[in-house]
């Protein structure tokens, strides 16, 4: 009986352990979020999202002005900012004004003067013109003003910039307000909407796969026209 009860105290010690460095263990990654501004997911993603593909697509370079629309908490917009440097600029928009005070912190703690972000509105992201490349990263099916939205990103574009736009693939055939809820589009119709907004589409490049949300992305390239 003794053997029998000693074993049971062992076991319930062990949970405990287990369920406490767990918990500590959880803790610490918070608390590294908070400070860094680079969450567990980020990491991750630097596996799946390719980053360094995707700035290639956009042809970005040191010096480049480029934005990021939709920007959260700046995944891409930081790694933008390394491409850029110094003397290059991004624009890291967001309708969330929580979204916009992350970018902020994290652009202070980091000292990059590169880093702008911009509160943006529904219909207007508040571009600057000039710019070398547009981002559009997981927000499209976001956008409620959609026309107009890229309307704006295509002023504020250079002739010949290039915009990139990954997006969720979503089942075709379903009246437009649907993919606000669905957060997902048929890459289809995206081509189709960016197309009729003035912007060439180039290509689409092999996507990507976000495990944590099993969510299949598209990877399209545009670029807006000479003339
Ligand atoms: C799923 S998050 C993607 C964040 C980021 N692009 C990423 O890949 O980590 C979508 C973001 O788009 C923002 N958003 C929605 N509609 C927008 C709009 N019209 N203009 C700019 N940002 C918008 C949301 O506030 C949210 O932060």
């Amino acid at each position: 009986m003794k053997v029998y009860q000693s074993f049971i105290l062992i076991l319930i010690l062990a949970i405990l352990c287990a369920l406490q460095s767990t918990a500590f263990s959880q803790q610490r990654k918070r608390a590294d979020a908070a400070e860094t501004g680079i969450t567990d997911r980020d990491r991750k993603r630097d596996e799946w999202q390719r980053p360094a593909e995707v700035l290639e697509a956009l042809d970005v370079k040191p010096g480049h002005r480029v934005a990021d629309i939709g920007c959260g908490s700046g995944y891409f917009s930081f790694h933008l900012a390394a491409r850029v440097g110094k003397e290059g600029k991004v624009y890291a928009v967001d309708i969330d004004p929580e979204a916009i005070k992350k970018v902020q912190s994290r652009k202070e703690r980091e000292n990059l003067k590169q880093v702008e972000p911009i509160l943006g509105e529904s219909a207007d992201p508040h571009l600057p013109n000039d710019l070398d490349a547009v981002l559009i990263v997981d927000t499209y099916h976001e956008f409620r003003e959609f026309d107009q939205t890229m309307q704006a990103v295509l002023r504020a574009l250079k002739p010949g910039g290039r915009l990139v736009l990954i997006d969720g693939e979503g089942p075709t055939g379903r009246p437009r307000t649907e993919y606000h809820r669905l957060h997902t589009i048929p890459a289809e119709l995206v081509r189709e909407e960016v197309s009729k907004n003035g912007f060439v589409y180039k290509e689409s490049r092999p996507g990507f796969f976000d495990e944590e949300y099993g969510k299949q992305m598209y990877f399209l390239i545009f670029e807006k026209p000479h003339s």
